[in-house]
């Protein structure tokens, strides 16, 4: 099992002493507050008592990080015994023998998230997605991660066979949920959904394109076989519609805004049986960066997200898939396959102040694969 040194152990406990003066904070959906409050979030609940805060906002939000950060090793380090007890002596994480200057990053990753999600990046932003299929479509991971992080967000399904699926998990973050139908072949579908997003939200500042598709036989064999129709479909469904996407985003963006496609290294190297997807995931990042010339002066930046291998409904339908999960697993520098909750950690940041200044640009989330020669 990887270990990776995060911290030294007297570390975290030298800062023990703050901890006991301002243990606390809100939890993942808490907000900020004011001097000697008592505050109490859910996690505390069970936890501890409630506590009080010293000092100033900047202090509180302080202590909110250590209290991430205990809560993330606690689990290494013993310092959370409920948790541990809970888990007992076989949990996943466990670290045998435990080393007193390294915590498993596999314990801390959790903790991130929540820190994450805790500092509310993207507050008051309001957000459309699409490209949610099911609970483990890339666009959910996003979506929740921006949801943590404080967004308002409207979602759109490709059509009725969908719209069950997207309207239970939509609902999850509140009845009144914008839900839209949105076939992106169709242009008065799109032209319906920014309508509609206008009239509901009046501005719009994130937008999530994570929308893909070839026919099925397209993505098996060889390239060379691609028939003319198969071409045309992959790159209007996987490419083209995130240009119209951003054109019907971008009057709502007033106030500036963040785009960000999903995207895979096919586009740059051969990946066999990627085949049409490839070719139109190129389009897509030239698309990227066109459009980011062409918004950029209206504070809109556009982006990718380079994906390693995640199991999805699209992902399964290329044929081979199962060892390209492993090969990456195999021959990526972080030994492992990217996780669903990471490439929401990166739509977070791409979507908040942290990037405003990074556009046009492919990030990589592929577990360092894309750096590899051999
Ligand atoms: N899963 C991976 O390994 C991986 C890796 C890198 C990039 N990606 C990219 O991530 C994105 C999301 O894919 P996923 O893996 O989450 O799979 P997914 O099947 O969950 O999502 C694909 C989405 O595309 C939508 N879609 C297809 N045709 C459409 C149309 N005509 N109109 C509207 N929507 C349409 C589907 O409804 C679905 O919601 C895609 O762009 C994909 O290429 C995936």
């Amino acid at each position: 099992m990887t270990h990776t040194s995060v911290t030294p152990a007297g570390a975290a406990q030298r800062s023990a002493p703050y901890l006991s003066n301002a243990r606390v904070a809100n939890g993942p959906l808490g907000r900020s507050h004011g001097r000697n409050e008592i505050v109490q979030s859910p996690r505390q609940v069970e936890r501890t008592e409630p506590i009080r805060t010293s000092g100033s906002v900047c202090e509180s939000l302080r202590a909110r990080i250590y209290f991430y950060v205990q809560e993330s090793i606690g689990c290494c380090q013993g310092l959370s015994r409920r948790q541990s007890a809970l888990r007992g002596p076989s949990h996943p994480h466990s670290t045998t023998p435990r080393d007193p200057c390294t915590i498993n990053l596999a314990c801390v990753r959790p903790g991130i998230y929540l820190l994450l999600s805790a500092m509310r990046l993207l507050e008051n932003k309001l957000g459309i997605v699409f490209g949610v299929a099911n609970k483990r479509s890339i666009a959910w991971a996003i979506a929740q991660a921006w949801h943590k992080a404080g967004a308002k967000l409207a979602f759109t399904y490709q059509g009725e066979r969908l719209k069950e699926n997207v309207e239970e998990l939509a609902g999850t973050f509140g009845a009144d949920t914008l839900l839209m139908p949105c076939d992106v072949t169709k242009d008065e579908e799109i032209a319906r959904v920014f309508k509609e997003t206008g009239e509901r939200f009046g501005k719009l500042h994130l937008m999530l394109h994570s929308v893909a598709f070839a026919p099925k036989d397209a993505l098996e064999g060889e390239f060379v076989n691609t028939s003319r129709e198969a071409f045309r479909i992959a790159h209007d469904i996987s490419a083209y519609s995130l240009v119209a996407l951003s054109r019907g985003a971008a009057p709502l963006m007033t106030e500036g805004g963040s785009i960000v496609a999903m995207t895979y290294y096919g586009s740059e190297k051969v990946v066999p049986h990627y085949n049409v997807m490839g070719v139109a995931k190129a389009s897509l990042e030239a698309s990227t960066r066109y459009l980011a010339y062409d918004l950029g002066p209206r504070k809109i930046r556009v982006n990718c997200i380079s994906a390693g291998p995640v199991n999805t409904l699209a992902a399964r339908g290329i044929s081979g898939f199962t060892e390209m999960l492993k090969h990456y697993e195999a021959h990526s520098p972080l030994k492992r396959n990217v996780l669903p909750d990471e490439l929401g950690a990166t739509g977070t940041f791409l979507g908040s102040d942290g990037a405003a200044a990074i556009t046009g640009q492919v990030l990589y989330v592929d577990s360092g694969y894309q750096i590899m020669g051999m």
